[in-house]
């Protein structure tokens, strides 16, 4: 089977490939459609002006987690390293529109508490939910099914977070674990 064949890898590559490409249309600024969106992309915006970073993903990543996750109509999402809510307020314009929730892992207080508040003036915190600790520990209340699953989190933890967490993911849908490859559950 090659990677074409494998539908949701598919999307995904040219997802990339559109983003990624020539043209570096993942690098252009993103367009808000809606007053909804205009804040969210706000506070993105800030948050990259401030240049602080704590491991974030860089827009283009973003943007492509925003599209999987609205183009496979994602429901229930998750990540395993929140940090300071980039990626999540990313995820969180893709659930806007799928009206799906992410429920998201973070063992630093701090930056729990960075991500909560852009959450809340983003306007996306009614779509996040928070868990803080371990996820090594604390993924064990998720309960299934998940419709995409994102790994940005301790490197060396990533094959325990698989081992536990295929399932509860829906056969078909996917897993990116970040600076890593895209693999079809
Ligand atoms: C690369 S950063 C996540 C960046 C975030 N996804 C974003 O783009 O905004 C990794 C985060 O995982 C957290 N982390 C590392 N090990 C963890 C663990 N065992 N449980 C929960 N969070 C963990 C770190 O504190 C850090 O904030």
């Amino acid at each position: 089977m090659t990677f074409q064949q494998i539908p949701m890898l598919g999307l995904a590559r040219r997802i990339f490939r559109v983003l990624r490409g020539p043209n570096r249309l993942g690098e252009a600024p993103a367009l808000a459609v809606s007053e909804a969106e205009r804040r969210v992309l706000a506070v993105l915006d800030e948050a990259r002006r401030s240049g602080n970073t704590y491991r974030n993903v860089p827009a283009v990543d973003g943007r492509t987690l925003r599209l999987l996750a609205e183009a496979t109509g994602a429901q229930k999402v998750v990540e395993i390293g929140t940090s300071t809510g980039l990626s999540g307020m990313w995820l969180g314009l893709a659930l806007m529109r799928t009206g799906g929730k992410l429920i998201t892992f973070e063992n630093d207080p701090g930056r729990a508490a960075v991500a909560r508040a852009h959450f809340q003036r983003a306007g996306v915190d009614s779509l996040i939910t928070i868990v803080e600790g371990d996820a090594h520990e604390t993924i064990s209340s998720l309960e299934g099914p998940i419709d995409l699953l994102f790994l940005d989190a301790d490197k060396p933890g990533y094959a325990d977070y698989l081992t536990r967490l295929l399932p509860p993911v829906t056969p078909g849908r996917l897993i990116h674990a970040h600076n890593m490859n895209l693999v079809q559950a």
